[in-house]
């Protein structure tokens, strides 16, 4: 066995072969700097394989594979019934191999194992085979002006586009950015999260047994700040997609100004769930819940601030509280019983602690959890699923993002202060409102300033629906119909029947 791969056993027994190189041009391949990074397994601490490492110069090597690939006829030329078969045919060898990437992404990222093979993998199916049906069915307009005229438009795809992805669903941020980029004929450059890079290396096996030319679909681990940066800011990329912090973001987009790069950003939020005196109890407990506790409350769109009405206030926090003991089992992932892993790593696990701090220090009310959870082996990276009420709109807790099992609930008295306070944030990303009346309902969502509202549910995504924020949680839209318009630009052809100067 090469040094490009390295046979593992996971801990739920599974064997598999584990590549450990860039995946360039349908090649695993070292860097050029012979740079490795380790992925560590969050639920104990340990060390499960370096990976090769991306600079600068692999970025090189993989955008030049990637023009190289776009201006091959074998790809840029491909009938697009042909190019719908291969992105079905990739679709189908995930799942021919659901089990070990669920098993990668749960040994890696710490999400349970259930969540991996049903929910991540159910996405990133759905997601493939979704767009591959979108491969024959993108075209333009005829735009009639006069009978001296033809004018007309065709979708044609972008170029080169890299794409940056986080490590909270590292296989459905992919597919979310494969999906789109090429069922319009892009060709892409991914890099994956430094901290959870295992299953995208996978991918890269499927990849090249699917079909691609080589060079169409590029995959790289690397540092945000070495090889996402020289991705973003490289000459010879025409787009760059990323998902991940706002700050990144900011950073990202400057970097892209250097040639003018058409730009997604997918980023941070602080997404209120409005709880109207009307609403069915029960049902607002539960998606709450989910809302704020699922994948370990490390989702961009999670809804980490309830807001109350004062009427039903504490009737909603005593079921909440004791919906989320019952519910919220921290656990070994590979059980099955297990709702909650640990958080991806150590420096996130600091970073929650360092907010259940603040929280107490401003003087919230911490009604569950504030600590680390210790009953699992005594090691990885759990805590505690947490609770603050009484927490005030200036918070520290109340406005910044914290990425894990934290919520701030608060009261309000009207619907018009539920509103304002929804909107009193940098952020827009998502909301959810819960009321049985649909009058109310539709009129708050109009209202809420976010990319996505859930009217009595919460984080009810769907890959048919557009997904994106307002404000500082991003630029553009993903997935559904819109996500196209991502990948491709509109050229418009005049035809001159007849004009005569
Ligand atoms: P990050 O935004 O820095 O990392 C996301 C991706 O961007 C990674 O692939 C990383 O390598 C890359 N990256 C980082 N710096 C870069 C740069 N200068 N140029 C190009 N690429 C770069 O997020 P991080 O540090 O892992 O997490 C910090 C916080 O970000 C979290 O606590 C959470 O609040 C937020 N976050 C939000 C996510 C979302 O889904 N919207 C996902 C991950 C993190
Ligand atoms: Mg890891």
């Amino acid at each position: 066995m090469s040094d490009l791969f390295v046979e593992l056993t996971a801990p739920n027994g599974r064997k598999y072969t584990q590549p450990r190189g860039l995946f360039i041009n349908n090649e695993f391949v070292k860097s050029k700097s012979g740079e490795t990074i380790t992925s560590i397994n969050p639920s104990d601490e340990t060390e499960i394989a370096s990976v090769y490492a991306a600079g600068p110069e692999d970025v090189d090597i993989a955008v030049a594979a990637a023009r190289k690939a776009f201006k091959d006829p074998s790809w840029r030329d491909m009938d697009t019934n042909a190019r719908a078969d291969l992105l079905w045919k990739f679709a189908e060898l995930i799942e021919q191999h659901r089990e070990t990437l669920a098993t990668i992404e749960t040994w890696d990222n710490g999400k349970p194992y259930s969540v991996s093979y049903n929910d991540d993998l159910s996405e990133v199916i759905n997601c493939i085979k979704y767009y591959a049906g979108w491969a024959n069915k993108i075209h333009g307009q005829v735009i009639d002006t006069s009978p001296a005229k033809l004018a007309y438009t065709i979708l044609e795809p972008l170029g080169v586009v890299g794409q940056i992805i986080p490590w909270n669903f590292p296989l459905a941020m992919a597919a979310w950015k494969l999906g789109p980029a090429l069922c319009t004929g892009n060709t892409v450059v991914l890099k994956a999260a430094e901290q959870t890079p295992l299953s995208i290396l996978y991918l890269g096996t499927l990849v090249k047994e699917a079909g691609f030319p080589p060079g169409v679909v590029n995959l790289i681990n690397g540092e945000g700040r070495k090889a996402g940066a020289a991705l973003a800011s490289h000459l010879d990329v025409d787009k760059v997609a990323f998902t991940g912090s706002t700050a990144t973001g900011k950073e990202i987009m400057k970097l892209a100004a250097v040639n003018m790069k058409n730009v997604t950003l997918e980023t941070g939020g602080k997404s209120p769930l409005l709880m109207f005196e009307d609403a069915d109890l029960d049902q607002a407990v539960k998606w709450s819940h989910v809302g704020i506790m699922y994948n370990q409350g490390q989702v961009c769109t999670a809804t980490s601030r309830i807001l109350v009405h004062e009427s039903v206030y504490d009737k909603f926090v005593s079921s909440f509280k004791d919906y989320v003991s019952k519910a919220s089992v921290v656990g070994d992932p590979f059980a099955d019983e297990t709702f909650q892993g640990p958080q991806v790593t150590k420096t996130q696990y600091e970073r929650i602690l360092s907010y259940i701090e603040s929280g107490k220090s401003e003087g919230a009310e911490l009604i569950a959890g504030g600590k680390p959870y210790k009953d699992v082996n005594g090691k990885g990276f759990f805590i505690a699923p947490t609770i603050f009420t009484n927490v005030k709109d200036n918070m520290k807790i109340y406005r910044e993002e914290v990425f894990g099992p934290f919520v701030v609930i608060s009261s309000f008295k009207t619907e018009e202060e539920a509103v304002e306070r929804a909107n009193d944030t940098t952020y827009g990303l998502g909301a959810a409102v819960f009321t049985q009346d649909i009058t109310r309902g539709h009129r708050v969502a109009r209202r809420i300033e976010a990319g996505m509202v859930w009217i009595n549910s919460s984080n009810d995504s769907d890959v048919r629906v557009p997904f994106g924020g307002v404000k500082q949680s991003g630029i553009g839209r993903e997935l559904g119909e819109a996500g196209l318009e991502a990948y491709t630009n509109r050229k418009a052809i005049h035809v001159n029947l007849g004009n005569r100067l």
